[in-house]
């Protein structure tokens, strides 16, 4: 689908429906703000169809309400297919996530009418909101659909053009390019997540971030000699029953003014396929363990956004990337371990498996890089799911500084982040009798006691843990610039806290 800036053409003093010349195969949506009178493109498109808009909505409950829209199929008056209104809020409200949203809406409600075009007329709009409303366009109208061989033709998206008017269309060009560039980033994240994983396994992952390199990125790919000969006794336990190599991919950005200078870092737990292992999971839902790499997939994206808008800073990411599968080599309830940090753990479950990915690949990310910061994700417990839902993720930090700016760049975003307690006294859920630690602490708290075992594995520098079990993929709901399934959770709010605080 294309995403193009028109020009509004004739200004509201000409009396003339600025849009007037849209074709028939276009639907043209307006923007309506709530407990206001209709005004700009709305105003002018209601007097194009003689007052039927106005009759329209007073009609029916549309009140120029978030996620409310109202069509008119076909109007007298006008050229087009459709014309839409669309609620965009109150007026005084109206910010960035808003914007997105209306557009996304808009685009949702026609993108299968058989229609060809969207014409997006908001009115005013800087060059900065217009490219606001592209990317929520952009990020809504992401489908993966490479597997469909027939589809019914009434569900196949008709919309092959949006285009947003606006009224200096060099200006929201270059603003939308950055932002541009961080949509292709969450469609990337999307596409690894969405993808199964007999197709997907770790070093078909570790060959699509290969692939990055001429977007600017230094990537290294790490196979099982490499990682033995290093130590890494947990990752590579996790991988001992797949027939998949595991791989620790090295991604590097270094965009800032001195190379040399400090990186900020990121790591991902990249289980392509959790089984549960020998500790086998209950068939039910099983498949949704495609998108346990979910924090892996998170972290390649943001690099593609760095690289992609040349961002003024170094930035590393690495994932930890592996097949927990059952097998007569996998590791064993009670089986013990050893971690690159020279800390034993006692696997008491063998599902229990991405802590014990991440421990490792934390502990060579702070070792190898001396870091800013860390911050990891990954889809780490169901218990996450139950303490927050399915809207937020769980926020767990060393370092109060650093929490808060995730939780500011969550609220820029509108990537929901709660912050969560790392309590000492409940370490000893995680005593063992026979080694260092154990995997596992119980149910009691599930999603903190795994918190506090990755916190083993960073040593003196800032660390936040992200437990997006819960927001990796989305159920049918409510954010129209989210469709159904893979999310890209961690992109945008990554991308936001370097944009913020550490570029320049
Ligand atoms: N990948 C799962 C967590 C998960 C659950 C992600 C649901 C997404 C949706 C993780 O590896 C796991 O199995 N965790 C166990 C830990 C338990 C054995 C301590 C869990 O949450 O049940
Ligand atoms: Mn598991
Ligand atoms: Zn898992």
């Amino acid at each position: 689908m294309q995403i193009e800036f028109v020009l509004r053409r004739g200004a509201p003093a000409s009396g003339a429906f600025a849009l007037s010349a849209a074709p028939s195969s276009a639907a043209v949506a307006v923007a309506v703000y709530e407990g206001d009178a209709l005004a700009g493109p709305a105003a002018e498109a209601d007097s194009a169809v003689g007052g039927a808009l106005s009759r329209a909505l007073a009609a029916g409950r549309f009140k120029g309400a978030k996620s409310q829209t109202l069509e008119l199929i076909a109007p007298a008056g006008l050229e087009v297919g459709r014309l839409l209104a669309f609620g965009l809020g109150e007026a005084e409200k109206l910010d960035e996530l808003a914007i997105e949203q209306g557009a996304a809406t808009a685009y949702q409600t026609v993108k299968a009418s058989g229609l060809e075009t969207l014409i997006l007329d908001f009115g005013g709009f800087t060059p900065a909101q217009a490219a606001r409303a592209a990317f929520g366009v952009a990020l809504a109208a992401y489908r993966f659909d490479k597997y469909r061989t027939t589809e019914k033709p009434d569900k196949k998206p008709s919309i092959t053009t949006v285009e947003i008017a606006v009224e200096d269309v060099d200006a929201a060009r270059s603003a939308y390019a950055p932002l541009k560039a961080l949509a292709e980033a969450i469609a990337f994240s999307r596409d690894l997540v969405s993808e199964p994983a007999n197709v997907l396994y770790p070093a078909e992952f570790a060959a699509r971030v290969k692939a990055l390199e001429p977007l600017g990125l230094k990537v290294e790919i790490l196979g099982e000699q490499e990682l033995e000969a290093l130590g890494m006794g947990s990752l590579l336990c996790v991988g001992l029953g797949s027939a998949r190599e595991t791989q620790l991919a090295v991604i590097q950005w270094l965009g800032a003014d001195d190379p040399e200078a400090q990186p900020v870092a990121f790591v991902g737990k990249g289980v392509c396929f959790d089984t549960g292992g020998i500790s086998l999971k209950s068939p039910e839902g099983m498949e949704d363990m495609k998108w346990d790499m979910g924090g892996a997939g998170a972290v390649a994206g943001l690099m593609h956004v760095l690289a992609g808008r040349k961002a003024k800073v170094n930035a590393i990411g690495i994932l930890g990337l592996v097949e927990n599968m059952p097998d007569g080599k996998a590791t064993r309830p009670g089986d013990i371990v050893t971690s690159m940090s020279g800390q034993t753990i006692e696997v008491i479950n063998t599902d229990a498996e991405g802590r014990l990915v991440l421990a490792d690949a934390l502990w060579y990310c702070q070792d190898r890089f001396k870091p800013k910061f860390m911050v990891d994700l990954a889809t780490l417990t169901g218990a996450i799911i139950i303490a927050l839902g399915n809207d937020y993720a769980g926020l767990y930090a060393n370092d109060d500084p650093l929490a808060e700016g995730l939780l500011a760049a969550s609220k820029a975003e509108g990537e929901n982040l709660w912050r969560m307690p790392l309590p000492s006294q409940y370490e000893r859920q995680l005593e063992s009798l026979a080694a260092d630690m154990k995997n596992i602490g119980g149910r009691p708290g599930g999603s903190i006691t795994a918190a506090l075992f990755l916190q083993k594995f960073v040593n003196d520098v800032p660390w936040a843990h992200l437990d997006i079990a819960s927001t990796a993929w989305k159920k049918p709901s409510t954010n129209p610039t989210i469709p159904e399934g893979a999310v890209g959770f961690g992109v945008r709010l990554l991308n936001r806290l370097v944009a913020d605080g550490f570029e320049g």
